[in-house]
């Protein structure tokens, strides 16, 4: 079988789209929509990511501000900072980009944020209300996937879904999405005994497991559809070899860069095993920005009540 992509750019470029009329619509009626970030310290990756949100944002049409802090900063320095954004008017949406540096205990971080400024629904308000259906900000990857899923019109009712991985960010909110689309779900894990059985089992499998390549032929049920949550970063010649075996283009790429990226799915597996899958890159990335923006548009009109 050789697997078709599922666009996670495109449907990504739609909502961004739609998201820009809807935040024009607003400002039309005098309310921007307005995205502040926070990140603290310089991991590499984090940089990437809030320079592209920050972007994406004001391109849609957003008021958006990234708050830079260093490494050294203070829990009481990061909670004064959302205080301050908690009762900024001005302010629909708050992200605070993660990881946070080492001392910080992210939760109490995430737990002052006002749940209704709560862009990516990681309070634990938000979590409890998305896990008893009740109107909550869904968190971007999950809600992303979804609206992948959708619009890519992948049945869900009835069918055996396999999550991998089970953090707060992906695994947990994910699992819930989908049972709630009336998904039989299982979440499986780095502890599940016999992982690529259970994963076997599954006519939708998402991986969000954070290992490169680690999904391979074994883990895909012939006509699987595969959904790819990973992004990590590869830098070794025996790496790029495993994951891209006889790719002329790839290893010429890594020789230029010294690393390339991968999912946590087998690039070359997915597409002999699925019907359908996320490449990456240019699968779910994209989508998880998208739906940060449309969760700040959401959280301008609920709490402007528009
Ligand atoms: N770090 C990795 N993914 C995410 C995300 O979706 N939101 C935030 N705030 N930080 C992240």
């Amino acid at each position: 079988m050789t697997a078709t992509i599922l666009d996670g750019a495109k449907v990504a470029a739609d909502i961004r789209r739609e998201t820009a009329d809807a935040a024009a619509a607003l400002a039309s009626r005098g309310f921007v929509p307005g995205l502040s970030v926070i990140v603290a310290g310089d991991d590499p990756a984090s940089q990437v990511y809030v320079r592209n949100k920050e972007k994406s944002a004001r391109e849609a049409g957003i008021r958006a501000e990234t708050l830079r802090f260093p490494a050294t900063v203070t829990e009481a320095m990061l909670l004064a900072e959302i205080g301050r954004l908690n009762a900024d008017e001005e302010v629909d949406a708050i992200l605070v980009q993660l990881p946070l540096p080492g001392g910080i205990q992210s939760s109490r971080i995430l737990e002052a944020i006002d749940p209704a400024k709560d862009v990516d629904g990681f309070h634990p308000v938000n979590a409890g209300r998305l896990v008893q259906g009740k109107r909550a900000p869904v968190p971007c990857t999950p809600a992303g996937i979804m609206e992948l899923l959708r619009r890519e019109d992948v049945p869900l009712r009835g069918v055996r879904a396999v999550v991998l991985g089970r953090s707060d960010i992906v695994g947990k909110p994910m699992a819930t999405l989908l049972t709630k689309a009336d998904a039989t779900v299982t979440v499986a894990h780095s502890k599940t005994r016999d992982l690529p059985a259970i994963c076997r089992e599954a006519d939708l499998l998402v991986a969000a497991i954070g290992r490169p390549a680690f999904v391979t032929a074994e883990f895909i049920r012939p006509g699987a559809v595969v959904v790819d949550v990973g992004i990590n970063r590869i830098a070794t010649a025996a790496e790029v070899a495993r994951c891209f075996p006889g790719d002329e283009a790839k290893t010429e790429a890594f020789a230029a860069k010294g690393s390339l990226l991968v999912g946590d799915v087998h690039p070359a597996d997915v597409k002999e095993r699925a019907s359908r899958y996320t490449p990456v890159p240019g699968g779910v990335g994209p989508l998880t920005i998208a739906l940060l923006l449309s969760n700040t548009v959401d959280l301008c009109r609920a709490r402007r009540r528009l």
